[in-house]
């Protein structure tokens, strides 16, 4: 039996993981999994969140499409911490650990139900790109299994996306507009209701 992973403690490491992949690809696989697991949860929080606290004419509407969304993501959540396990590495699950490995920005308050959709947008759009390269780094260390999770969220992530985008009414390429939260450049003339003039 393979000897020891070093580090290893009482969450069975300490047995031998013998996959097939180097003990170094296996530790920057992990790595790699917990930020996308990271990122996941900050996403799966913040639209968990704009549920409990959406209002407005569109209360209705909103409150459910963001149930779908974040139902779907805690699910996903839970493949990606236990892929982390099957590599043999411990997942990460606490809120500062999450905190410290996430870059997607967390919710704010006071946000129309409008601005929530469009800083979740964002905040999808953002997350697909972060498992995009995550996806490419998998496949070069030869994680092929983590790999497909990645493809398999990124799919998710941009279904959440399109109906977000489709919400608010953007066609295609979302106009550079990023919404307070969403971490990148604010373009707020793309951001105006059409009629509605500069501050
Ligand atoms: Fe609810």
């Amino acid at each position: 039996m393979k000897k020891a992973t070093k580090g290893a403690g009482r969450d069975g490491n300490h047995i031998g993981v013998d996959l097939g992949l180097s003990d170094a690809a296996r530790k920057a696989a992990a790595t790699l999994l917990s930020k996308a697991l990271a990122d996941s949860f900050a996403v799966y929080l913040k639209t968990h969140n704009y549920h409990w606290n959406v209002g407005g004419m569109n209360f209705s509407q909103l409150h459910t499409l963001f149930e779908g969304q974040y139902d779907e993501m805690h699910g996903a959540i839970d493949g990606l911490a236990e892929r982390i396990r099957a590599l043999g590495h411990t997942a990460p699950g606490t809120l500062a650990e999450f905190l410290k490995l996430a870059t997607v920005k967390e919710a704010q308050g006071g946000l129309t139900g409008e601005d929530m959709v469009r800083d979740l947008l964002d905040s999808q759009q953002a997350l697909v790109r972060s498992l995009r390269k995550a996806e490419s780094e998998l496949g070069e260390l030869g994680d092929v299994v983590s790999a497909d999770l990645m493809v398999e969220r990124i799919g998710a992530s941009e279904k959440h996306a399109w109906m977000l985008r489709a919400t608010v009414g953007c066609s295609g390429r979302h106009a550079g507009s990023r919404s307070p939260g969403g971490g990148a450049s604010g373009d707020a003339a793309a951001r105006r209701r059409p009629g509605q003039a500069a501050p």
